[in-house]
């Protein structure tokens, strides 16, 4: 299937030309059919940074009080090193989930003091959590130039995952997702911004200013960070929407996250991102990324699961083969990663079933499979992989449909 084709272009707007298959349910709604044949256009807006620096008025309102929950993503095309001030090295693809997800309450009122720093409480389940202190400062300290009204705030975050702290299950991308939201929320209390569009894509903005993958925490259910010829509207600053329309399939594909080590992270994801910079293999993989951005546009279309499974997998082997390469070098998988990857080759090739694996830069691992085959593929979790766990636990996941407004001072 041909790509989109960009028609027209006046920077910052372009609009392009998408020829999707004639299966009309693959249809995104603002097409047009002529005769036999359909064209679909969309219209993007890249935004600049500058375009995200706030411009409204400032602190009129005096306190408020807003909650968001923003799920956690998973990576099927990988973001694996970085440049700049948090830009990807190469673009990356994402499943927005569901239930696995972090609510954030903040709650703000006004703030006298001229302190340089921005003033905040932080509560974790209901407790004060000093060890996240100093990434969320970092947060605030990077966001300050696009949203400078948080000065004249004391925040107080309260949050919540729904999934276990130690779980090994990185919290960074939902928590971000959902600090940055409830940020844009006060944004909106301020300058009356009603541009539904510019809101996500600044929320999107900021959360990848704290934690990269965060970016593609605000929507869903398909979600591109970075910019790719073949992705409309895509760009590094922030996270965009799959356009065109995903396959029916994808829509309710699970993902059940078997936690083989529930411990921290061996690596953080700083030092892992930094590893890939004179990286030997560096430059191949990043245009490998390329390459699989463009195989994994026509895969979301067409639902085809072999070349699914194939790609996701691939995608996966290669982020550990760059760690078990690069100096130093780090081996995350443990022993039983092996086993539950060896167990699912087995399974595959004695049902034919089309379930893959993915994996973080951990041990845990996920498997993605189409809801058709769900009771299957949880039985088979419980009598064959379960025992390859840590504790035996794992989590039921599906693709979810992004960020979602808990409440709005109330
Ligand atoms: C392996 O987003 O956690 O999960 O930008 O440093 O916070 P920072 O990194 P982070 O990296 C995630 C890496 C990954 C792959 C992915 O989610 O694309």
């Amino acid at each position: 299937m041909p790509g989109p084709e960009v028609i027209w272009w006046r920077r910052p707007y372009s609009l392009d030309l998408i020829w999707p298959d004639d299966d009309k349910k693959l249809l995104p709604p603002g097409h047009l059919i002529f005769g036999k044949g359909i064209f679909v256009f969309q219209i993007s807006k890249i935004m600049k940074d500058a375009d995200f620096v706030y411009k409204g008025p400032g602190s009129l309102k005096n306190e408020g009080k807003v909650t968001w929950t923003a799920p956690s993503n998973i990576a099927l095309v990988k973001y694996w090193g970085k440049k700049g001030l948090q830009l990807p090295a190469n673009p990356s693809l994402s499943l927005s989930l569901s239930t696995s997800a972090t609510t954030t309450e903040l709650s703000y009122w006004s703030n006298e003091s001229s302190d340089e720093e921005v003033s905040f409480d932080l509560f974790f389940d209901g407790s004060p959590k000093p060890s996240f202190r100093p990434k969320v400062a970092d947060f605030f300290k990077r966001i300050l130039p696009y949203v400078p009204f948080i000065k004249d705030y004391h925040l107080q975050i309260k949050t919540s995952n729904t999934f276990p702290h130690s779980s090994g299950i990185a919290s960074s991308a939902s928590g971000m997702g959902a600090l940055a939201l409830c940020v844009m929320s006060l944004e909106k209390e301020l300058s009356g911004l009603e541009d539904e569009d510019y809101f996500l894509k600044k929320a999107s903005f900021l959360a990848r200013l704290g934690s990269g993958s965060a970016c593609r925490s605000i929507e869903g259910p398909v979600v591109v960070w970075g910019g790719h010829p073949e992705y409309p509207g895509s760009n590094d600053l922030y996270g965009v929407r799959f356009a065109g329309g995903i396959h029916p399939i994808f829509e309710t594909y699970r993902d059940s996250i078997l936690l083989v080590d529930k411990g921290q992270k061996k690596v953080s994801s700083t030092l892992g991102h930094n590893l890939m910079n004179g990286h030997p293999y560096g430059e191949s993989r990043f245009t490998h990324a390329n390459q699989n951005m463009s195989r994994m546009r026509d895969i979301m279309r067409n639902g085809d699961l072999p070349e699914f499974v194939q790609l996701v997998e691939s995608e996966a082997l290669t982020l550990h083969a760059m760690m078990l390469t690069s100096n130093p070098y780090f081996l995350l998988m443990r022993p039983n990663t092996l086993h539950i990857i060896e167990s699912l080759f087995e399974f595959r090739q004695d049902t034919g079933y089309q379930v893959s694996f993915t994996l973080d830069a951990g041990a845990n691992v996920h498997l993605l499979y189409p809801n058709e085959i769900r009771s299957e593929v949880e039985d088979f979790i419980a009598s064959h992989l379960r025992a390859f766990c840590e504790q035996g636990q794992f989590l039921l996941d599906r693709v979810g449909s992004g960020a979602e407004l808990k409440s709005e001072n109330s």
